[in-house]
């Protein structure tokens, strides 16, 4: 199948890149958002979010004349939906006494709904949203259908998942491996027609609902991991050994790899796609299920490292040092450092939070220090809640310089003890039972 145009629907962090890549390999893109600023901003030939490599890839599109965008779709060969998939705040589900986070399908589904007006014989639809198994075919052809077109006989409509890591979304764009569900192995074909325009990872071609399980497997999969480090960290704790040796010995395993322990999971993937296979089947996820809950309780641990450490947490001047849900990202949302902040709050502590990706988020309840030094001062211990490179390069002897703080908790491992100890800090790691030695 060839194309000349496409429209791509959602023009955020996968949708922007994405457009933007196809209009550099020479398809004409019309890029649709409901955000009419996004729209004025990328019209411009400016952006919006932060992507290194994307604003030149977008300035490049809208100079070719490859690229614009608007608020509505409008007729084209293919069509991609790259929107939000986020999970309700306004309702939880219930099953046999269990509840559960549901994906809110919003989006999705009036991502489609626009599309409806303007589909035609011989096009070809493409979901990217993460989404819960079976949505292409039980959510997306109906809403199709009303066009008057059936999926898989009059048009081709596929699932492909998007896999790349922000900070690197431009090349793992192009070389990433890429599975392509159809609804038919027609319209699998017709997704490797597209996106060979520029991929040059491997394209595997399936069908729709194994794509979308793939997806949410490798999510999942991070998932339980992460909760089983995160239990050794509480298990290493309660009997006195160092979970990040134990760790290190472990992998020694040749197949052995147990990942890294930390206040938790965040991110809008990887804490919130798990859910949706416990949605769509919650007899069958315990397993998924009990990860969630883990991983969502580890702020606590990291609070209780943090009150046995000062004694009371009550009036007691901490400085939380990251906000974001990983090292060396901007990215504050579901993040578990944020978690911790507000738990310690609401023990009475009294916190200042610095942030250097992010220093003027504004998180509510949460006091942002413009700078570090600002949260250094007047401090009586500093807690590390993420690994930004920044941190790790900060010497303990020009910090005590700087706080009369003597205590540092290290959630994430992310500094060398002796150093902090030699410059007079009394070290506490997270998963590391000192207590019991
Ligand atoms: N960001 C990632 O690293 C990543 C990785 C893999 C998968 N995903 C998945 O990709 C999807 C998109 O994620 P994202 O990070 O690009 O989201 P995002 O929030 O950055 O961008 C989504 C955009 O869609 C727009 N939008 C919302 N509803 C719309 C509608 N009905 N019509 C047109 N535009 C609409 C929003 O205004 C926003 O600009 C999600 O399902 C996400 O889980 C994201």
């Amino acid at each position: 199948m060839k194309f000349q145009k496409i429209c791509v629907i959602g023009l955020g962090y996968i949708g922007l890149p994405t457009a933007s890549t196809f209009a550099a390999h020479g398809i004409k893109v019309l890029g649709v958002d409901v955000s009419q600023q996004i729209i004025d901003t990328l019209n411009q030939g400016e952006i919006h979010i932060q992507e290194p490599g994307l604003h030149e890839e977008v300035k490049k599109a809208a100079e070719s004349g490859n690229f614009y965008a608007a608020t509505q779709p409008a007729e084209a060969d293919a069509f991609i939906i790259a929107v939000p998939t986020p999970f309700r705040h306004d309702e939880l589900g219930e099953h046999n006494g269990v509840t559960y986070k549901l994906a809110d399908m919003s989006a999705v589904i009036s991502a489609a709904e626009s599309i409806v007006p303007f589909l035609r014989r011989g096009n070809l639809v493409i979901l990217e949203s993460t989404s819960p198994p079976r949505t292409t075919a039980d959510l997306i052809a109906p809403i199709l259908a009303r066009s008057g077109l059936l999926a898989g006989r009059d048009f081709h409509l596929a699932y492909s998942p998007e896999r790349v890591l922000p900070g690197q979304i431009m090349r793992e764009l192009i070389e990433n491996a890429r599975v392509i569900g159809g609804i038919t192995p027609e319209s699998a074909q017709a997704g490797r027609d597209l996106y060979a325009t520029f991929v040059k990872g491997q394209i595997i071609q399936t069908d729709s609902t194994t794509a979308e399980m793939v997806k949410l497997m490798e999510n999942t999969y991070r998932d339980v991991n992460i909760a089983i480090a995160n239990e050794f960290s509480r298990l290493a704790d309660k009997f006195g050994v160092d979970v990040w040796d134990a760790i290190s010995i472990a992998n020694l395993h040749p197949r052995v790899k147990i990942l890294t322990p930390g206040p938790g999971v965040g991110g809008h993937c990887i804490s919130v796609d798990p859910w949706f296979l416990v949605e769509s089947a919650p007899d069958l996820t315990p397993l998924i299920y009990h990860a969630r809950q883990v991983n969502d309780a580890q702020p606590h641990f990291v609070v209780e490292t943090v009150q046995r450490a000062l004694g009371t947490l009550n009036g007691k001047k901490i400085a939380a040092l990251g906000l974001a849900y990983k090292p060396d990202v901007d990215d504050l949302r579901e993040s578990p450092a944020t978690e911790v902040v507000r738990l310690l709050q609401a023990e009475g502590a009294v916190v200042k939070a610095w942030e250097p990706f992010k220093p003027n988020a504004n998180l509510a309840g949460i006091h942002m220090s413009p700078t570090l030094d600002d949260a250094l001062q007047d401090a009586e211990a500093l807690l590390l809640l993420v690994n930004h490179a920044e941190f790790k390069q900060l010497n303990p002897a020009a910090v005590a310089a700087k706080t009369k703080a003597r205590i540092v908790v290290d959630a994430v491992n992310g500094w060398n003890d002796e150093t902090w100890k030699k410059a007079g800090f009394d070290v506490h790691v997270l998963g590391i039972g000192k207590q019991h030695h």
